[in-house]
């Protein structure tokens, strides 16, 4: 695992950003795993920037999104199809028809799930996926549990989850109590990992992943069996 360090969230971004468009650059029709949350927001910024003024382009790519919230349509405002949107696919030139993000209200999730895992491995999992870390560890929405789950599948989200993401709805009742994620081997299977996270609490969570055992209880210990993971770090 690399690690970087930095003072602000800002430096953080534009570092992360420059991973991501390394890809983009050297594979233009890659594809791309994409994360939500507070943590990417600044490094999509960085990459609406580049397209903007350095012609970095997104025409070619492919991107699969982590996770979505079940029972949320695409048009809900706390989606992560929404949030996608918001952050990233309006602002470039991707092909929407490109987009994937696990379809919150499909009628049978577990099928949802299945068609998610059928269609990565037929991309051949992703050149780059980026990752946030969650309070309790959990990547994607891959919480602390007893084993790790390798296949796309519905999880019940953890407390300190649901806690954490209330910031984002009205008020805790209004956040899902479930979501699809992506499973560990979806995520193990990209190419390259590039995690992104803020703050001593994040960092405490880091270390503890990357120097404890592989454990399902701290879900992002996995990520110690990759052989290309870069963690981007920032202090604020
Ligand atoms: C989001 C996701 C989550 C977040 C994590 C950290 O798609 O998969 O694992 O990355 O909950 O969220 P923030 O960055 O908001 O602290």
């Amino acid at each position: 695992m690399e690690f970087h360090a930095f003072k602000s969230f800002g430096e953080m971004s534009a570092a992360a950003a420059l991973a991501v468009a390394g890809t983009l650059r050297e594979k233009p029709d890659c594809v791309l795993g994409l994360a939500t949350g507070s943590s990417p927001v600044g490094t999509y910024d960085e990459l609406v920037r580049m397209h903007h003024e350095e012609g970095l382009s997104f025409a070619r790519c492919t991107t699969v999104n982590l996770d979505e919230y079940l029972g949320l349509a695409g048009t809900h405002p706390q989606s992560y199809r929404f949030f996608m949107e918001k952050h990233l696919f309006s602002r470039v030139d991707v092909r929407r028809d490109a987009t994937f993000v696990p379809d919150g209200t499909a009628a049978d999730p577990a099928a949802e799930c299945a068609a998610y895992d059928a269609r990565l491995a037929r991309l051949g999992g992703t050149d780059l996926q980026l990752l946030g870390i969650g309070p309790d560890g959990h990547v994607g929405f891959n919480e602390p549990d007893d084993v790790f789950t390798p296949q796309t599948h519905v999880v019940d989200l953890a407390p300190s989850t649901i806690e954490a993401n209330s910031r984002f709805f009205a008020s805790e009742t209004d956040v899902p109590r479930k979501a699809i994620t992506m499973g560990m081997k979806g995520i193990l299977l990209a190419r390259k990992i590039v995690l992104v996270a803020s703050g001593a609490a994040k960092r405490a969570k880091i270390d503890a992943a990357f120097s404890g055992p592989v454990t399902p209880r701290l879900p992002a210990s996995i990520l110690q069996l990759h052989r290309d993971v870069t963690v981007f770090w920032s202090e604020t």
